[in-house]
């Protein structure tokens, strides 16, 4: 019988730009219109059973003031997640500091994976896809768009990264 893999995962990323939608959609199925903004942080898990992975999520607060918590929940964390808006391109930025923050001082193995969330926003697009795509490929992220609202490659960020993660 193969172990069980558990991995601890992290979402990062601006506030507002959907990090607790997406664990919520993906843990959950649900999505609310008015989500609350993250206080500290939220803890989640879900199982795989088909990859016989175990995900321990810590989805963040993106608030400014929560940012000396982050350390906490990223280290010994074997993915991140950052999040960003495809509606607001100070959102990339964002995301683009904290790829540096974790390449500074996350797990030199850790999986990282770039989401451009609330794709269903076409007509308020700000980022590009090929812009952002080419930003994934430069510091060796896997990146894709998602929507928390319409669930669209919500599973798939999930699933790609147990694919990737080192077995038992
Ligand atoms: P903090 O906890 O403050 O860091 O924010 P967050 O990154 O967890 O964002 P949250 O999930 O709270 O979402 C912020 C707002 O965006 C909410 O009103 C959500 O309903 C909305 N939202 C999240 N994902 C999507 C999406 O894919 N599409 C659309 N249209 N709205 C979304
Ligand atoms: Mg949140």
């Amino acid at each position: 019988v193969q172990q069980q893999t558990v991995a601890k995962l992290v979402l990062l990323g601006e506030m507002g730009s959907g990090k607790s939608s997406l664990v919520l959609r993906y843990v959950k199925g649900q999505f609310f219109d008015y989500q609350a903004s993250t206080v500290g942080a939220a803890f989640l898990t879900k199982t795989i059973p088909e990859l016989n992975v175990k995900f321990e999520i810590w989805d963040t607060a993106g608030q400014e003031r929560y940012h000396s918590l982050a350390p906490m929940y990223y280290r010994g964390a074997m993915a991140a997640v950052i999040v960003y808006d495809i509606t607001s391109t100070e959102s990339l930025t964002r995301a683009k500091s904290w790829v540096k923050e974790l390449q500074r001082q996350g797990n030199p193995n850790l999986i990282m994976a770039l989401a451009g969330n609330k794709a269903d926003l076409e007509e308020q697009r700000a980022v590009s896809s090929e812009e952002a795509a080419a930003y994934a490929a430069e510091n060796n992220l896997f990146f894709l768009e998602t929507s928390a609202k319409t669930a669209a490659n919500v599973s798939e960020l999930f699933m790609d990264i147990a694919r990737k993660l080192p077995r038992v």
